[in-house]
């Protein structure tokens, strides 16, 4: 028997771009599977390269080196083929102003040679929130409505795997709630869901497997479960003014007035408290929570940057 087909199989990516100071490796030998019926997150700061990552899986952008299938066709040899079983919400908003929102589903319909989809575009409007505007023009919607719209415009052929480059970037958080209740609803009903963002909330509630990229290479592939269990248990978050001792600061995650320091147990949160008294540091409104996503994120980033300095 042969073994399952993924969903999409990164193979070896690799991308170069040449810019006026020479060429720059976005991706670094990018191997990934991601299997059907998988909620899978890509995550990493800007610029580690997802929407470039995404550009190639959507033919849009050639690799420099490696290929990618989706369930086994080739996203170059394959394009029609492949582009078939994909619905890609891109990170830009691009859209074509004189279309009303219905004509735009239409077109987008045409694309891919399905006839008679009012009623599937219908669903997609009820279910985005967007009936009401299905007759509006697109230059009229806000840019919560046009990403609703981009949404609908990547499903309207049901694609078996839909792929989400950062769809809730500046968007508010009813569309937030909207949207991860209709993608988590088809993932329900067997699609494959690829999506990128740096919210890592949104991903910790959602994703069953992630991916950490930084600089072209992935530094970390692991189950969520896995990867929430690998983590400190418990951060100790305060606010203060002052400067904290450099031990401390180390460690510590800072925005604005909010200090958070991982903790393994009540004894270390103990000797953290020691050591801000002893550096003169009052800390106010102190609260003890359990570790999430993002403290991962941030260790396995800063781990990284270590090793590089290491070897450098
Ligand atoms: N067309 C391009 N020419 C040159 N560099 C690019 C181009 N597109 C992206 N890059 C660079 O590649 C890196 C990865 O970009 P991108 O894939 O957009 O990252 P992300 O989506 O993770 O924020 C960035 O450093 C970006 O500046
Ligand atoms: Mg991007």
């Amino acid at each position: 028997m042969a073994p399952p087909m993924s969903a999409v199989s990164f193979q070896s990516i690799s991308k170069n771009y040449q810019t006026p100071k020479g060429v720059f490796q976005a991706l670094n030998n990018v191997s990934l599977d991601i299997e059907e019926g998988e909620f899978f997150g890509l995550l990493g700061p800007n610029g580690a390269g997802k929407t470039t990552l995404i550009s190639i899986l959507a033919g849009l952008s050639r690799a420099s080196s490696g290929r990618v299938l989706v369930q086994g066709s080739d996203v170059q040899a394959d394009y029609a083929d492949a582009r078939r079983k994909l619905g890609i919400v891109p990170q830009e908003l691009v859209f074509d102003p004189f279309f009303s929102v219905r004509e735009a589903l239409r077109f987008q319909s045409g694309y891919f040679g399905v006839k008679d989809n009012d009623a599937w575009i219908d669903e997609l409007l009820e279910s985005l929130g967007l009936a009401d505007k299905a007759n509006a023009n697109m230059r009229q919607l806000s840019g919560g409505m046009k990403r609703r719209v981009l949404v609908a415009q990547a499903l309207v052929h049901r694609p078996p795997i839909i792929v989400l480059d950062e769809p809730t970037a500046g968007v508010d958080v009813e569309l937030r709630q909207t949207l991860w209740h209709f993608i988590a609803k088809l993932n329900r009903q067997g699609h494959t869901v690829l999506l990128t963002t740096h919210y890592l909330e949104e991903a910790e509630a959602l994703c069953n497997r992630v991916a950490m990229l930084k600089q072209g290479q992935i530094v970390k592939l692991s189950s969520m479960s896995d990867l929430l269990k690998s983590a400190s248990s418990n951060v100790l978050q305060f606010k203060t003014d002052a400067a904290l001792p450099p031990a401390l600061a180390q460690r510590a995650r800072v925005t604005g007035r909010i200090v958070q320091i991982p903790a393994q147990d009540a004894g270390d949160v103990e000797a953290l408290l020691a050591g801000l008294r002893q550096g003169g540091v009052v800390p106010e409104d102190v609260e003890i929570r359990r570790a999430d996503l993002e403290d991962v994120f941030i260790h396995v980033m800063n781990e990284q940057a270590q090793v590089a300095e290491a070897g450098a």
